[in-house]
């Protein structure tokens, strides 16, 4: 269980209080964007107290691995399959009825369109039995809000989302209002590491797998190119990248141990590189654009691993920055974070209609505060 205190910044108590203890709002989140089968119920209190009260996560990564990537067919049928108990285990967690749910929060996209739909079908389906507002959340605006959940971080702030998906510098400057500084034009960070690994023979997923191999790498042994290095906007491109160690790989073939630590170890490198610089320019985007940022937050995957961490603690604290980034369960894909977008949401007054629509691209600045709002 998760439990942070304090008072909420740009959430002010003082709202009616419901349920059991001081709380004001309970809100049940799923989430099936991908290759994780979620339910969460978050609850909110007047003091502005936020307790993670369930949060159950069912990876489907055995059923992808032998396909080294995650095949939308099968995902699919996955969350069909194990969604509906979940649901019920995360509210037998939580310890309330489905009577105590202020709203029922779902990832409506961005996302693999089969699983969006489970998911956002279920939400409605229980927002309609128990008459209550329905949230259709977008998955990146959970990412970003996420660190509002876990450090009350307050607005406005800066956004590095790396995952599998999406390698994004987003200015957060509040609910539905987000400014996309940068974005890859090509791959995501998340998904050059799996790329990497699968042609290292690493397997699936190849972050994790490319970060320990890396540890026994010398990461100057390849001479590998850092895509965009310099350049005034922050975005970043991985392909020349990837394709470089490609190359670097056919050129010494058969790969013993240390070759293939060493290719990792200089890929880690590069990426540590650009992330640092793509970051560097984004926070002078922000100042000159925005303003002071509160803190520089890592939101997805690949903000586990610790190389990057690493570097990005180094660059925020030259920038005079807090950084912030969430414990690695609340980083990746989570039904918590929905619900908690959910209830930002629903505590601003919005929530959406039943009609609302499964998204497989739904741009994070294209979420207004209101978007088809009824409240
Ligand atoms: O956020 P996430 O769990 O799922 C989405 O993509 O939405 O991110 C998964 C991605 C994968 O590409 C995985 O290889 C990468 O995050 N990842 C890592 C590490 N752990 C996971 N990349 C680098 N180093 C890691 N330690
Ligand atoms: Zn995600």
């Amino acid at each position: 269980m998760f439990n942070k205190a304090g008072s909420l910044s740009g959430i002010k108590s003082g709202g009616t209080a419901r349920g059991n203890r001081r709380a004001m709002m309970h809100v049940l989140g799923l989430e099936t964007t991908c290759d994780e089968t979620s339910a969460a119920v978050v609850r909110l209190e007047a003091d502005g107290t936020r307790t993670i009260l369930s949060n159950r996560i069912r990876s489907q990564i055995e059923e992808h691995r032998p396909f080294g990537g995650v095949v939308p067919e099968i995902a699919a049928r996955a969350h069909v399959e194990v969604l509906d108990r979940m649901v019920r285990d995360a509210m037998v967690e939580a310890g309330i009825g489905f009577d105590a749910l202020d709203g029922v929060a779902a990832a409506a996209g961005p996302g693999l369109i089969g699983g969006v739909l489970v998911g956002l079908t279920t939400a409605k389906a229980i927002a309609l039995g128990i008459g209550k507002p329905l949230l259709a959340i977008n998955h990146l605006e959970a990412h970003a809000l996420t660190p509002r959940l876990t450090d009350n971080v307050p607005f406005p702030y800066l956004l590095l989302l790396v995952s599998g998906g999406h390698s994004q510098l987003v200015a957060v400057r509040d609910v539905g209002d987000y400014h996309r500084l940068g974005t890859t034009i090509d791959d995501a960070i998340g998904e050059a590491f799996d790329k990497v690994a699968k042609m290292l023979s690493l397997g699936f997923p190849g972050g994790p797998a490319v970060e320990i191999a890396a540890r026994d790498g010398d990461p100057e042994r390849f001479a590998l190119p850092r895509p965009l290095f310099g350049r005034p906007e922050p975005d970043f491109s991985l392909s020349g990248l990837k394709t470089a160690v490609r190359l670097a790989a056919e050129a010494i073939q058969p790969l013993n141990d240390q070759d293939v630590a060493d290719l990792c170890a200089s890929f880690q490198a590069a990426i540590v590189d650009c992330v640092i610089d793509r970051t560097r320019v984004a926070i002078r985007a922000f100042r000159r654009e925005i303003g002071q940022p509160s803190a520089l937050v890592v939101a997805g995957g690949v903000g586990a691993n610790r190389a990057i961490r690493h570097a990005l603690q180094r660059s925020a604290t030259e920038a005079g920055l807090r950084l912030v980034v969430p414990p690695p369960k609340l980083c990746t894909d989570n039904g918590a974070m929905i619900a908690w977008a959910g209830i930002e949401r629903l505590w601003r007054g919005f929530s959406d209609n039943l009609d609302a629509a499964a998204r497989p691209r739904w741009p994070l600045d294209e979420t207004r505060a209101k978007p088809g709002a009824r409240a």
